[in-house]
């Protein structure tokens, strides 16, 4: 693989906080039309990892390539010039405006006289719904729709300005199981127009349904990456809590009709909240060479 193939790579980034090292020496890259996962624990780095590619903090030390080539991500406005999108956790929208309005926030076409030509967003705006397959009204004032749109109107908004990676914080955690569904077949879409996906998830199923590769951050090092058909899930959460699962972890299948392929565990180094990961239907072959410890 030659790096140019890599449209973001990430390589050997540390960064602190007030003298406390919260990233070491972690390397992360992301392919053309690639859904990148990134998966960690409570604090592992995730978040700061990707606030770094996308100009909210600088590294201390490491570098960032964009298409190959060395970039400097100084600022928000460096990421976006760079082609890194963001689809926000907490919405970034502005409820009072219209989906249009916001997709051309800050960088609305301008009409005769350096207005703001609300039409014109309108019809670009529609534009670029059309192109992602789905049904927005872009007149419509973002208050009066659901977390979907404004998810929707998010991405659009990435895509208007030319995003070829998006970054996607556990995306669905405020969706109901349709809008779920929806955004999986929408992130198809988006890989095959070749439009790359970081994808942070801590969700089995997402990952085995849309990523290709999984990267795991522990304690902010890098644990791993490796194609999800090289790890089973079983390894993915033994890497994320960093135990053993067998012996040390209990399962019990819980509520099988309806949390099919969930699992639950019990142990103080469960991560999340509610200790469960849920597992894909499948699972590929271990193979312990996937693991670069
Ligand atoms: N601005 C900051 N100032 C000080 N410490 C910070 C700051 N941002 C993050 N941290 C610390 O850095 C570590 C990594 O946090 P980060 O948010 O990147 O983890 P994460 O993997 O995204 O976790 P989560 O799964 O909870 O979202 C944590 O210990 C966190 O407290
Ligand atoms: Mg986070």
């Amino acid at each position: 693989m030659n790096t140019a193939d890599n449209v973001v790579e990430m390589r050997s980034i540390s960064k602190g906080f007030n003298g406390v090292t919260v990233l070491k020496d972690v390397s992360f890259d992301v392919r053309k039309g690639e859904v990148h996962a990134l998966a960690g624990g409570n604090g592992a780095g995730k978040s700061t990892l990707m606030k770094i590619l996308q100009g909210v903090y600088q590294a201390d030390a490491g570098e960032i390539l964009i298409g190959g080539k060395p970039a400097a991500i100084n600022s928000i406005q460096d990421a976006k010039a760079a082609g890194i999108g963001m689809v926000f956790q907490e919405f970034s929208l502005v409820p009072s405006l219209t989906v249009a309005q916001n997709i051309f926030l800050a960088a609305e076409p301008l009409g005769r006289g350096g207005l703001i030509d609300d039409r014109a967003a309108v019809k670009r705006a529609r534009e670029v719904f059309s192109e992602m397959e789905v049904d927005v009204d872009p007149r419509a004032e973002v208050s009066r729709l659901g977390t979907a749109y404004w998810q929707l109107t998010e991405i659009a908004k990435a895509l208007a300005q030319n995003a070829q990676v998006l970054i996607m914080d556990e995306p669905t955690a405020s969706l109901a199981r349709h809008e779920s569904e929806a955004l999986f077949e929408l992130i198809d879409r988006l890989k095959q127009r070749g439009i790359s996906i970081i994808y942070i998830s801590h969700r089995m199923d997402e990952v085995y349904r849309l990523a290709d590769r999984i990267t795991i951050l522990r304690d902010g090092r890098h644990l791993l990456t490796a194609p999800l058909t090289d790890v089973t899930p079983e390894q993915i959460v033994e890497g994320i809590v960093g135990k053993k699962i067998e012996g040390q972890l209990s399962y019990r299948a819980r509520d099988h009709a309806e949390h099919h392929g969930r699992r639950c565990w019990k142990s103080a180094a469960s991560t999340r909240g509610n200790g469960c990961a849920t597992f894909p239907l499948r699972s590929g072959p271990a193979k312990s060479s996937a693991w670069q410890g």
